[in-house]
């Protein structure tokens, strides 16, 4: 429910996740939630005149307080889908996104998702990965974690064979969190666009959809961009 803001504004509660690098993540030296899923939350809540409540979650919580209508917003690199659209509604598409595979960067074995069969395959609960991975890979067995970070660790250490999970949280990750020792492999696998969550039959998706096309139209969303996923 809306309270009044500082500003005058309503104030929105929005449910994040805690951790999906870059869109989202706790930054230690401020103790705020930080990425590009809320820089966007909040030059939208700017440009919209309303004031955010951030809360990180696991992302399950994100989906089921949606449904439960506990949160006004959600925002978690939430991937829009037909299933989630019968009990959530979504803005329009704010990031194009897919799911991608990795794996130890000493293993020779897999180099796509043809050489599943017989591996275990780690990605989170709840997402599209999971799904993906029940319709299209019933031979490959799936280890589903709360956390995407304990699936990394675990394919660190060796203890399962490929992670999949969403492009950008890969390539980022792989890039400047596993020290080296993981490597993406094979192609996007499902072309994937995220969505800014709201409890069935919202009013505020409208301000929403305006807001953000407004950053899209006036340079703010590729400098968010730009942030997180320049060079
Ligand atoms: N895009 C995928 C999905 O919607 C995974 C999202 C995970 N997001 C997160 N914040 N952990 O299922």
């Amino acid at each position: 429910g809306a309270e009044d803001g500082e500003s005058g504004g309503d104030t929105y509660t929005v449910a994040t996740d805690n951790n999906f690098v870059p869109f989202e993540f706790l930054d230690e030296d401020t103790g705020e939630m930080e990425g590009f899923d809320m820089d966007l939350i909040r030059a939208i809540a700017d440009e919209a005149g309303f004031e955010v409540d951030i809360e990180a979650m696991k992302f399950d919580g994100v989906v089921t307080g949606m449904q439960s209508a506990k949160y006004d917003i959600g925002i978690a690199g939430m991937t829009i889908t037909e299933e989630r659209k019968e009990n959530i509604d979504f803005s329009d598409p704010y990031y194009d996104a897919g799911l991608m595979l990795a794996v130890h960067s000493d293993n020779t074995e897999i180099e796509s998702e043809d050489d599943l069969a017989g591996k275990t395959v780690a990605t989170r609960s709840g997402t599209t990965s999971e799904s993906y991975l029940q319709e299209n890979h019933p031979d490959a067995e799936v280890e589903t974690f709360p956390g995407i970070v304990e699936a990394y660790m675990d394919l660190q250490a060796g203890r399962v064979d490929a992670v999949m999970y969403d492009v950008p949280n890969v390539q980022y990750y792989v890039a400047n969190d596993a020290e080296g020792e993981l490597k993406t492999v094979g192609d996007i696998l499902q072309g994937e666009q995220y969505g800014i969550a709201f409890p069935k039959d919202s009013e505020l998706v409208e301000d929403v959809n305006e807001a953000l096309a407004t950053l899209i139209d006036n340079g703010t969303y590729d400098d968010i961009y730009e942030e997180w996923f320049g060079e």
